[in-house]
């Protein structure tokens, strides 16, 4: 607590705690305020509201920084590898060596998943959304791994076996939905090299795995790893303070990424950037995002808490360059997207609004370039989300404040009326 607020209402005054962050950030308190004054706080979209004090990440929109337990974003992307990452957001520090190898075997031993999930799979609508697909198989894993009854045993070991059975669904839901051969977990390929070998892999034409490539999805996955209470990570956090298992609560946080203004905007560029191409109509495009009767948003610009260029969106994009360089591909896309960033960022309206390139704006590319199909791209994004919508569903049953969540609600609607008989309607 680092002083008070004073809040004055009619002829009362009251006084509220702040609480202060190690980064310098400051809280009102409001955890009494029903109690002592009988009001409550009203807060659309949350975008004044703490949720929670957490240890996990560290968000500066105002400067574009973004820590993962205090290190630098770009230090991690640089140097670590994803499963590094995922160690240190879920167990709050960096791996030994030890402890790195027996988390491998760990996330090896649980790579494959039961025979009989094939079965789900085969009664999806081909045409269904991969999305849809994996929220709805990670709950249903949770009927196939009953068995753990001990809380800490069944939460380490529910968090590997997610962690190394999410790359096996979302390659087994990519390969099915083409009718094509499952390709199982190999022991002798690390996470990412394994997660492209069972999407590429075919018995017709072996894959080759490329240093590049690979290099490029452990950044992009690092990228994702974790961005305090965003949507699905507060979906997560919500639907887990009813004490839901661990499985129910990323199905949800899986559901939540799925929409277009959130994880879903990656494909929502593509289709954007698409759209441009074929209709030469980058201009139109950009009036249609400024016109306030049009609910059109340019896909990939704006943040809720970034309000300058997004940090992950500058590495992205120093990534996406050299990837397709050493690749040698030229994708027409990625020049209508740097032509339509240079466009709104020299436009009063995005300059007004602060609003620049976020992750999602290069990202498709860069999945582009790696062969995943824009279908898939939200589900990249959950496989890198999930170790933070780990840790911080992990931080929130360990929290000795833990509360149900249960926002309250100003009731707007008609006060007590008479149930009027059908036949006087
Ligand atoms: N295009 C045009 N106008 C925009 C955009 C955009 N992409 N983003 C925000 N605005 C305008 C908005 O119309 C509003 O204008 P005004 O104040 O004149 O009415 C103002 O900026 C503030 O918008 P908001 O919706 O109140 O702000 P927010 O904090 O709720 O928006 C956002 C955050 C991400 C939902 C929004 O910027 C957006 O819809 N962006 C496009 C979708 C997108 O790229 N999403 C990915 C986000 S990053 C990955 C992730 O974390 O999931």
């Amino acid at each position: 607590m680092t002083g008070f607020i004073k809040l004055i209402y009619g002829d009362q005054e009251f006084k509220l705690p702040v609480f202060e962050g190690s980064e310098g950030e400051k809280a009102i308190d409001i955890s009494r305020l029903r109690e002592i004054t009988g009001l409550i706080t009203l807060d659309p979209g949350y975008a004044n509201t703490g949720s929670c004090a957490s240890d996990i990440t560290f968000m500066d929109g105002e400067k574009g920084i973004l820590r993962y337990r205090g290190i630098p974003v770009e230090e991690l992307a640089e140097k670590a590898t994803f499963k590094e990452t995922a160690y240190l957001l879920i167990n709050g520090r960096l791996p030994n060596r030890d402890e790195l190898t027996s988390f491998s075997v760990l996330l090896n031993d649980n790579s494959l998943v039961h025979e009989d999930l094939r079965v789900f799979y085969e009664s999806f609508p081909r045409s269904s959304h991969p999305m849809g697909i994996l929220s709805s198989m990670v709950n249903a894993l949770r009927s196939f791994y009953p068995e753990l009854q001990d809380l800490e045993e069944e939460i380490n070991m529910t968090v590997t076996r997610l962690l190394s059975k999410i790359r096996t669904l979302a390659a087994m839901s990519y390969k099915i939905s083409r009718g094509h051969k499952v390709v199982y977990p190999r022991p002798d390929l690390a996470y990412c090299a394994n997660f492209l070998n069972m999407m590429f892999d075919s018995p017709v034409k072996p894959y080759e795995i490329d240093e590049d490539v690979v290099n490029a999805l452990r950044v992009f996955w690092i990228l994702h790893a974790d961005h305090e209470q965003n949507c699905s990570t507060s979906a997560v956090r919500l639907v887990g303070s009813a004490r839901v298992t661990l499985y129910a609560a990323i199905s949800a946080g899986i559901a939540a990424l799925w929409g277009p203004l959130h994880g879903g905007a990656n494909q929502a560029v593509i289709e954007m950037l698409s759209d441009i191409a074929e209709n030469k109509n980058m201009a139109r495009v950009v009036e249609r995002a400024k016109d306030k009767k049009d609910p059109f948003r340019l896909m990939g610009f704006g943040h809720r808490v970034y309000k300058t260029y997004d940090p992950r969106a500058k590495i992205m994009k120093k990534m996406c360059d050299s990837l397709l360089n050493k690749l040698k591909i030229s994708d027409p896309l990625l020049d209508i997207a740097e032509e339509l960033e240079a466009l709104a960022l020299k436009d009063d309206y995005f300059i007004e609004h602060n609003l620049y390139p976020n992750v999602d704006f290069y990202s498709g590319i860069v999945l582009r370039a790696i062969g995943i199909p824009a279908n898939m791209f939200t589900v990249m994004f959950a496989i890198g989300r999930l170790p933070g919508w780990i840790a911080q569903w992990k931080e929130s049953m360990d929290d000795p404040n833990w509360k149900l969540g249960r926002p309250r609600q100003i009731y707007t609607g008609p006060t007590q009326t008479k149930l009027v008989p059908i036949d006087r309607r």
